[in-house]
C-alpha cells in the first residue's frame, strides 16, 4: 500500500483528532506518575478504535489489519503507551474471533470492541519468556471445571483488565501440553502482585498475575485442549504487526519534532539542518521510517489476503522497532542538550522505544522465526 485510500485517510484524521483530544493533555504527568487511565480506553473505544478488526456484528469496525496498523501508528504519534494498550486489548479479541466459541464471542467481543471492557494476554512467566513452551503454570481438571496455578509476568493491564487470555499447561512438557483459558477479573484465586517500575511506556501498567487455585468453569477453555500454544503464536503473529505499527508511529513522532527543530535552530550562521552531519542524520531517520512502514503494511496486507505472513510480521516487528530505537536516539542527538530534558518529548520517545525490541517476542526471537522460514524455503 503506497498511499492511503480516501476512507483510510479519513480514518487517520479521526484517529489523530481523538488521540490528541483524549490522550494529549496528561501525557507528561502520566509518564512521570506511571499512571494508566482506563477511562481513556473507553473514550478511544467510543470512536471505534478498540475493535478495528473485530467484525461489525460484535460492534467492531470490521476492517483489515492494514487499517489497524494505520490506527495504531496514529495513536502512537501521541502516546505509544496507549497505542500498546489498544494493541493488547485487541489480542483477546483476535483470539476469540479466530478460536473462540460463539457463546464466548457473544459474551466478550462487544464489550472489548467498544472499549467498555479491557482485555489482556498472559503467556510469559518468571522463567519462560522467549522459550514460551517451557511455561510451568498448570491447569488441571477438577469436578466439571478447571483449577489453575502459577505466576504470569509482564502482564499489560494486569489488575485493570476485565478479561485475560491465560496460557497454562494441561498436558506434558512442550508446546502440545499448553491450553488457552478465558479468565474474567474477579475469578476466585486470581490476584495481582508487583507492578513493574519501568524505564518507558510508563502510562501502560505491567503487572504480575498470580493464580492460586484459580477456579474456572469447564467452558473457560478456548479452542481445543492442547491447542493453546498455537493460539498464542497465531495471536503473536498479528501482535507483531501491531507493535511494528506502534514503533513506526513513535519514530514518525520523533522525526516530526527533530526536523522542524533542525530547521529553526542555528549554529555557525545557518540552520543546523544545513550542516551535513545533522541533515544526513535526519535523512537516515526518514529512510528507516519509510522502510519500516512499508514492511509493516506488507505484513498486514498479507494477513488481510489470507496469505502466510508470520516471517514477514517478524521482519516488520524487527525493522520497525530497531528503527524506533535508532530514530528516537538520533532525535535526542539532533536536539542536543534540549533533547535530553523533559522540555521536549524526544527523551520519552527514546525510553518508550527500547521495550519494543523486547515485547511480543524479542528481536532475537523474530530472527529465529525468519531463519526457520528461510531454512524451510530453501531446503528440502
Ligand atoms: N502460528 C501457528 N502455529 C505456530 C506458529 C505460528 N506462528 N509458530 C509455531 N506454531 C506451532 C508449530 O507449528 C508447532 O506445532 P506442530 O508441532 O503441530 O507443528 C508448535 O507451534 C511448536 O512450534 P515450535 O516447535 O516452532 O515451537 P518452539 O518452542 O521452538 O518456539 C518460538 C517457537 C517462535 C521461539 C516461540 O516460542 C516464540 O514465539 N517465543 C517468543 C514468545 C513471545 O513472543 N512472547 C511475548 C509475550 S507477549 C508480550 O510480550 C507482552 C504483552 O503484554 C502482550
Amino acid at each position: 500500500m503506497f498511499a492511503p485510500t480516501e476512507d483510510q485517510r479519513s480514518l487517520i484524521e479521526t484517529v489523530g483528532d481523538a488521540a490528541r483530544r483524549v490522550l494529549g493533555a496528561t501525557l507528561k504527568e502520566d509518564d512521570e506518575a506511571e499512571r494508566f487511565r482506563k477511562e481513556y480506553i473507553s473514550e478511544l473505544g467510543a470512536v471505534g478504535l478498540c475493535g478495528v478488526t473485530t467484525p461489525e456484528r460484535f460492534g467492531g469496525l470490521g476492517l483489515g489489519i492494514v487499517e489497524y496498523a494505520l490506527v495504531l501508528e496514529e495513536i502512537a504519534k501521541v502516546s505509544a503507551s496507549y497505542a500498546v494498550s489498544v494493541a493488547v486489548t485487541g489480542l483477546p479479541q483476535a483470539i476469540l474471533r479466530d478460536f473462540g466459541r460463539p457463546d464466548q464471542q457473544d459474551a466478550w467481543l462487544p464489550g472489548l470492541a467498544s472499549g467498555a471492557l479491557l482485555g489482556a494476554f498472559a503467556l510469559s512467566e518468571p522463567d519462560s519468556g522467549s522459550d514460551a513452551a517451557a511455561m510451568l503454570s498448570t491447569a488441571r481438571r477438577e469436578g466439571d471445571g478447571w483449577v489453575l496455578n502459577g505466576t504470569k509476568f509482564w502482564i499489560t493491564h494486569g489488575g485493570y483488565a476485565d478479561v485475560y487470555v491465560v496460557m497454562a499447561r494441561t498436558g506434558g512438557p512442550g508446546p502440545k501440553g499448553v491450553s488457552a483459558f478465558l479468565v474474567p477479573a474477579g475469578a476466585p484465586g486470581l490476584s495481582f502482585g508487583k507492578k513493574e517500575e519501568k524505564m518507558g511506556m510508563r502510562a501502560s501498567p505491567t503487572v504480575e498475575l498470580v493464580m492460586d487455585n484459580l477456579r474456572l468453569p469447564a467452558d473457560a477453555l478456548i479452542g481445543a485442549e492442547g491447542e493453546g500454544f498455537r493460539v498464542a503464536m497465531a495471536a503473536l503473529d498479528s501482535g507483531r504487526i501491531t507493535i511494528g505499527a506502534v514503533a513506526v508511529g513513535l519514530s514518525q513522532a520523533a522525526l516530526d519534532v527533530a526536523a522542524p527543530y533542525a530547521k529553526q535552530r542555528r549554529a555557525f550562521g545557518q540552520p543546523i539542518i544545513e550542516h551535513q552531519g545533522v541533515g544526513f542524520m535526519l535523512a537516515n531517520m526518514a529512510i528507516q521510517i519509510e522502510g519500516a512502514r512499508l514492511l509493516v503494511h506488507k505484513a498486514a496486507w498479507l494477513r488481510d489476503q489470507g496469505q502466510p505472513y508470520s516471517h514477514v510480521a517478524a521482519m516488520a516487528k524487527c525493522a520497525a522497532t530497531d528503527c524506533a530505537m535508532a530514530v528516537t536516539t538520533d532525535a535526542v542527538q539532533v536536539l542536543g542538550g534540549y533533547g535530553y530534558t523533559r522540555e521536549y518529548p524526544v527523551e520519552r520517545y527514546l525510553r518508550d522505544a527500547k521495550v519494543m525490541q523486547i515485547v511480543e517476542g524479542t528481536n532475537q526471537i523474530q530472527r529465529v522465526v525468519i531463519a526457520r522460514h528461510l531454512s524451510r524455503a530453501y531446503g528440502p
